[in-house]
């Protein structure tokens, strides 16, 4: 698939290409993001490259992972202050899943712009004129409240706490699971956790 712009009055989606590289090798030191997900650490500009140029590249070829750059809203693309990536798992006879995953820069967080480009990604995943997939997980380790805290707004139901599931830079770490169906609402589905920090938000603010 051709990799396509998505995008609201707050965000502008579009795929990351050579022009971010520096960006996302910046990010990609945050303490926050080696914590959290995947990526090499310690994170080298070739890592960004490959990334851009391996992993985004024949993910949108292949239709296996669509990778977004979140930025700043516009006609343009401006600076990266983000990621959200999807996953496209099974065969095109088979109802198929997905994975989300993101990460912003550290000045852009706490803005709400995490979930309202994540909310445009799952708008299309689950359309069934969009991608049409029949579910999409998202998994982080136990602890990632931040992440949790968008997951919740989105409408993901949690699932469990599922011991060494995520597997981390050769380290299996225990993690959340949680999955949205195309009929669920994209708003919080049940309280935020009483012990949980964040602020106490009731569903549908
Ligand atoms: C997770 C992450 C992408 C969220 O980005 P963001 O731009 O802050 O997300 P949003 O502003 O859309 O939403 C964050 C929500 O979490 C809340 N939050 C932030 N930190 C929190 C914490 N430690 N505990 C509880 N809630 C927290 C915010 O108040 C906000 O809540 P709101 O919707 O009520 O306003 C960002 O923190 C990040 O990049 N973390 C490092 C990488 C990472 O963890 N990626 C996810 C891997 S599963």
């Amino acid at each position: 698939m051709e990799p396509f712009v998505l995008a609201t009055e707050h965000v502008r989606l579009s795929v990351p290409t050579y022009a971010d590289v520096d960006a996302i090798a910046a990010a990609c030191q945050d303490p926050a993001v080696a914590e959290w997900t995947v990526v090499p650490v310690p994170y080298e500009r070739r890592h960004a490259e490959s990334f851009v140029g391996y992993h985004v590249a024949e993910g949108w070829a292949k239709g296996s992972v669509y990778t977004w750059a979140v930025r700043a809203p516009g006609d343009a693309d401006g600076p990266l202050i983000g990621m959200v990536g999807l996953t496209n798992e099974g065969t095109p006879a088979e109802e198929r899943a997905g994975e989300l995953g993101f990460w912003m820069t550290p000045d852009a967080r706490g803005r709400g712009l995490c979930t309202e480009a994540s909310r445009l990604v799952l708008d299309w995943a689950l359309d069934p004129e969009g991608l049409g997939l029949s579910v999409v997980s998202w998994v982080a380790y136990v602890g990632n409240w931040a992440s949790r805290r968008v997951a919740w707004r989105l409408g993901f139901q949690l699932e469990g706490t599922l011991r060494r599931h995520g597997l981390q830079r050769g380290v299996r770490r225990d993690a959340w699971v949680g999955t949205l169906l195309p009929e669920d609402p994209r708003e919080p589905n049940e309280p935020w956790p009483a012990d949980a920090p964040g602020r106490q938000v009731v569903p549908g603010r």
